[in-house]
């Protein structure tokens, strides 16, 4: 049953507000968290490089596939991609399942966020110890992450201009500064270049073909996390697009916002580690363990860490409604449910996989699936099997199914815009981005 056509739908109110919900799906804890670390324990500026050489080739197309498929259908991910190819309903499947799986364990963290920052404010920063414990811990963290999942259902039930855009472009801007502010700070402190020399220097000068191509799969990964690829978002978002917005502007900005903010990301956090002597490479642990020492070390630290923390929250946010946006339209499109139950069910839904997502961290050993950790199971499936197959299927539907000139027509909104790279642009999503997805997959695998 088909509700909700598209005359009856939300729009964005402005080009701007748009910019800034997309920008703010991208922008993380993939920037904030993921990328820093991932950048200093895989070469720094080879990283880094591959980074913004994958973001250009293949994040710049496929991110504007997106918000073409989807401002083309002016519907949900799953019948946008059908309208363009009645069969492909699947591709946006893929958006489906991908924004279950990653709000299962985006929320455990996002609670994690809000406990932080709770702390921090209190004047109770958490000590490096305190997160392995914590995260042990079978009640608490299960609230917090139900209030992460509460404000952001309540944000996404109040719609596209009037919930989603409003605090987007609030939030993103206040992150955007406060964030420069404490790079400012950060780079000031004795020892800080020793971190920025971490993070853009190649560690060793002897990489081999091995670890080009190591560091290659985990760049093209980050990039598809961090620009919020093959998971129906910004088909969801670009359904809510006018026909006379520029995409490739509008593609291009997403693109150079999100990789600058995880530079600037990069420059937090590595100086700041490397000025108090701690190790770059915790992991998961760095910005919950490493980072609130550093920050306990600092004078007016609770002020440091409670803005870091809130801005790690405000990052969070923005890219979890458009995880349950990608959920929520479908339900209310496709299933026809009214908008409340079409947040509040799947909310339920998500808080219930995050259950054992959450205890399964720490040194629990607690459920467990194929030798994982329930939470690794999530970021492994999410990560390595429905992104990369869904920026697959997307290529290979914008790129086959969908005649040339209808998705240049689409593009460059009828003639509106010019679109002078469309041969370049063909050829990526036809040949070379199904190419390199399968490649650094089946890569990923291997190694
Ligand atoms: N891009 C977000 C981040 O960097 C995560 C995300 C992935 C959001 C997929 C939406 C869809 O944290």
């Amino acid at each position: 049953m088909k509700a909700n056509k598209s005359s009856q739908r939300d729009k964005w109110s402005s080009g701007f507000g748009f910019i800034m919900a997309a920008a703010g799906s991208a922008v993380g804890l993939g920037n904030l968290w993921k990328f820093p670390y991932m950048a200093g324990t895989n070469g720094g500026a080879v990283f880094l490089a591959a980074y913004i050489f994958f973001a250009a080739v293949l994040g710049v197309p496929i991110l504007l596939t997106e918000l073409a498929v989807g401002r083309n259908g002016g519907q949900n991910a799953v019948d946008s991609c059908r309208s363009i190819a009645p069969k492909w309903g699947f591709a946006g499947y893929f958006g489906i399942a991908g924004a279950f799986t990653v709000l299962s364990y985006y929320c455990v963290v996002g609670g994690w966020v809000m406990k932080y920052l709770a702390s921090c404010i209190s004047d109770n920063i958490p000590t490096a110890e305190y997160f392995a414990g914590y995260t042990t811990l079978t009640s608490e963290p299960m609230i917090w992450q139900l209030l992460f999942i509460l404000v952001n259902s309540v944000i996404v039930l109040f719609g596209i201009s009037g919930g989603i855009e409003k605090v987007s472009s609030v939030l993103l801007p206040l992150l955007i500064v406060f964030l420069m502010g404490i790079m400012i700070y950060v780079l000031g402190l004795p020892g800080a270049s020793e971190g920025v020399s971490f993070f853009l220097l190649p560690g060793r000068s002897d990489l081999g073909f091995g670890d080009i191509i190591r560091i290659c799969v985990r760049a093209l990964g980050q990039v598809f996390f961090s620009l919020s690829l093959g998971m129906g978002t910004l088909i969801t978002y670009g359904s809510y697009l006018d026909k006379k917005d520029d995409l490739q502007k509008s593609t291009v900005t997403i693109v150079a916002v999100d990789t600058l903010i995880a530079i600037i990301c990069g420059l937090t956090v590595m100086p700041a580690v490397f000025s108090f002597g701690m190790e770059p490479d915790a992991g998961p642990g760095l910005i919950f363990s490493t980072l609130p020492a550093v920050f306990g070390r600092m004078s007016s630290g609770w002020l440091i860490s409670s803005v870091f923390f809130l801005l790690v929250l405000f990052a969070a946010v923005t890219s979890a409604i458009s995880l349950f946006e990608v959920i929520a339209a479908f339900m209310t499109e496709h299933k026809g449910m009214k908008r409340i139950w079409a947040v509040f069910i799947p909310a339920l839904c998500v808080f219930a996989l995050s259950i054992p997502a959450a205890l399964s961290c720490g040194e629990s050993g607690r459920c467990m699936v194929m030798g994982m950790a329930f939470f690794d199971f999530l970021v492994f499936l999410s990560d390595q099997i429905i992104m990369p197959l869904g920026g697959f299927f997307l290529c290979i539907l914008a790129g086959y199914k969908w005649s040339r000139e209808a998705a240049e027509a689409e593009i460059s909104g009828n003639g509106q815009h010019r679109f002078p790279a469309a041969p370049i642009y063909f050829g990526i999503i036809r040949y070379a981005a199904p190419l390199l997805i399968v490649i650094v997959t089946v890569a990923s695998f291997i190694s």
